[in-house]
C-alpha cells in the first residue's frame, strides 16, 4: 500500500530526539527552532515526560469516557492553576480542529444562534467547521462550504462594529487567533480583541479564543489573548497540550452550562494522553517556562532586527515572524540543508519560528549564528 501523498515534505527522516535537537537516519544533529508545527513546547523527550507517560501506560493506558477520571480531574485542576482560569470548565478532545470544531458547536447549543465570525488569513483546522471558518478555499470542499460563516477583515473594528450593528442578534460566536499561526504571525491588536469582548457581551454571542497554536505559554502568557486583558467565554487548545502525545480540549466558562450528551469523543482525555497533557503542566510550572519563553522571545527579536537584512521582525515570545527579502529567497531551504535548523514556513515569504518554550540561550544562539552565515552567502538574482 502507498500513502496518500498529501504533504509536501522535507528529504529528511528523523531517529531521535532530545531537548531543541533532532537527529536523522544518518546520525546527523539538526536544531530544531519549529517544534513540528509548534507542538514541542517543553523540549524534545523530557525525562519527566517520559517518565510520567511510561508509568501510565504500565497502569492503565485506555479507558472510555464511561466511567470516573480522577486523571481528568487532576489535569482540570492544575490547567486551572498554571493558566489562572480555575472557574472554567475542562473539555478534552484530540485534536486542535476537534477542539474549534467543539467550541463552535457549543458556542451555537448555547446561543440556539448559527453565525460564526471569522477573520481573514484565519486557520481553525481541517474538520467541517473549522474549515469553514478558515480563510483558504483551497482546503474548503463542497461539503464544507457552509452559509454560516462570515469572514470579515483582521483587525477592522469599524467592520466588526457595523456587522454586530446589523446581524448582532444572528452571531453564535466570534473566533480569532490572537496570533495567526498559517496565516503568517499576524498579531490581533489589543484594541480589536477588546471590541470583540465587548460586542459578543452587549450582542450575546460566544467569545472563541483558537489557542491551538498561539496558546499553552508561547506567548510569554499562558493564553496570547490574555496580554489584550480580555477573557474568553471559549479557549481552544492542543498543539503545545501534550508536547507530542496527541490532546487537545476546551476551556469554557462558568456561564455556559454543561447537559450530558451534548459533546462527546471516544479517545478524549484517556488516562495516557492526561499523564502526557499532566506531565506538561508541570514541566511547564516547575521549570517557569512562560518567562522564559518570554525572555527568549525578547532576546531572538531584537537579534533577529540587529540583522538588518530581515523585514517585520515581529511576535510574542516563541512566536516569531521575519518576512524574508527577495534575495534571500532561499533562506529557509538553506538552513535546512546547510545548517540544519528547522524552521517554519508562511506564505509567501514568512519564516516562522516556534521553538519549544524550553529553547536554551545557547541554541538560540547556534540558530542566529547559522542564520548569520545564511544570510552572508551570495544573494540570489
Ligand atoms: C490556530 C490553529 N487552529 C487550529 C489548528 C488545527 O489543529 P490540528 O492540526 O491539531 O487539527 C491549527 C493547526 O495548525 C492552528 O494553527
Amino acid at each position: 500500500m502507498k500513502l496518500f501523498d498529501v504533504y509536501p515534505l522535507q528529504q529528511v527522516s528523523l531517529e531521535k530526539a532530545a531537548g531543541s535537537f533532532l537527529w536523522d537516519s544518518e546520525g546527523q544533529r539538526y536544531l530544531d527552532m519549529y517544534g513540528g508545527h509548534a507542538v514541542i513546547s517543553i523540549g524534545h523527550s523530557h525525562p519527566h515526560y517520559i517518565h510520567r507517560i511510561t508509568e501510565q501506560l504500565q497502569q492503565i493506558g485506555f479507558y472510555s469516557n464511561s466511567i470516573q477520571m480522577p486523571l481528568q480531574e487532576e489535569l482540570a485542576a492544575l490547567l486551572g492553576e498554571v493558566s489562572g482560569k480555575q472557574d472554567y470548565q475542562l473539555f478534552l478532545c484530540n485534536s486542535g480542529a476537534e477542539a474549534n470544531e467543539n467550541a463552535l458547536k457549543l458556542a451555537s447549543f448555547h446561543t440556539g444562534r448559527k453565525q460564526v465570525v471569522a477573520f481573514t488569513g484565519a486557520f481553525h483546522g481541517r474538520t467541517s467547521l473549522a474549515v469553514a471558518a478558515t480563510d483558504n478555499p483551497s482546503i474548503i470542499a463542497p461539503v464544507n462550504e457552509s452559509g454560516n460563516i462570515v469572514f470579515l477583515p483582521f483587525n477592522d473594528e469599524a467592520a466588526l462594529e457595523a456587522h454586530f450593528k446589523q446581524h448582532g442578534d444572528q452571531v453564535a460566536a466570534v473566533i480569532i487567533e490572537g496570533i495567526q499561526g498559517v496565516g503568517g504571525i499576524r498579531m490581533a491588536s489589543d484594541a480589536f480583541l477588546q471590541s470583540i469582548r465587548r460586542l459578543c457581551d452587549q450582542y450575546g454571542a460566544v467569545f472563541v479564543a483558537d489557542s491551538v497554536q498561539c496558546g499553552y505559554g508561547r506567548t510569554g502568557r499562558f493564553f496570547s489573548h490574555d496580554h489584550a486583558g480580555v477573557q474568553a467565554d471559549i479557549y481552544s487548545m492542543a498543539k503545545g497540550m501534550g508536547n507530542g502525545f496527541p490532546i487537545g480540549g476546551i476551556i469554557i466558562a462558568p456561564h455556559i452550562q454543561p447537559k450530558k450528551g451534548m459533546l462527546g469523543t471516544t479517545f478524549g482525555g484517556n488516562h495516557l494522553a492526561c499523564a502526557a497533557a499532566l506531565a506538561v503542566l508541570e514541566v511547564i510550572r516547575d521549570e517557569n517556562l512562560l518567562q522564559h519563553a518570554a525572555d527568549m522571545g525578547t532576546y531572538l527579536m531584537d537579534a533577529l532586527q540587529a540583522t538588518g537584512a530581515l523585514e517585520n521582525v515581529r511576535g510574542r515570545g516563541l512566536m516569531i515572524g521575519f518576512d524574508v527579502p527577495e534575495q534571500h529567497k532561499n533562506l529557509r531551504k538553506d538552513l535546512l540543508e546547510r545548517y540544519r535548523v528547522f524552521t517554519g514556513e508562511a506564505k509567501p515569504n514568512v519564516i516562522r519560528l516556534l521553538p519549544s518554550l524550553a529553547l536554551p540561550k545557547a541554541e538560540a544562539g547556534l540558530f542566529l549564528s547559522a542564520l548569520q552565515e545564511a544570510l552572508a552567502l551570495p544573494v540570489v538574482v
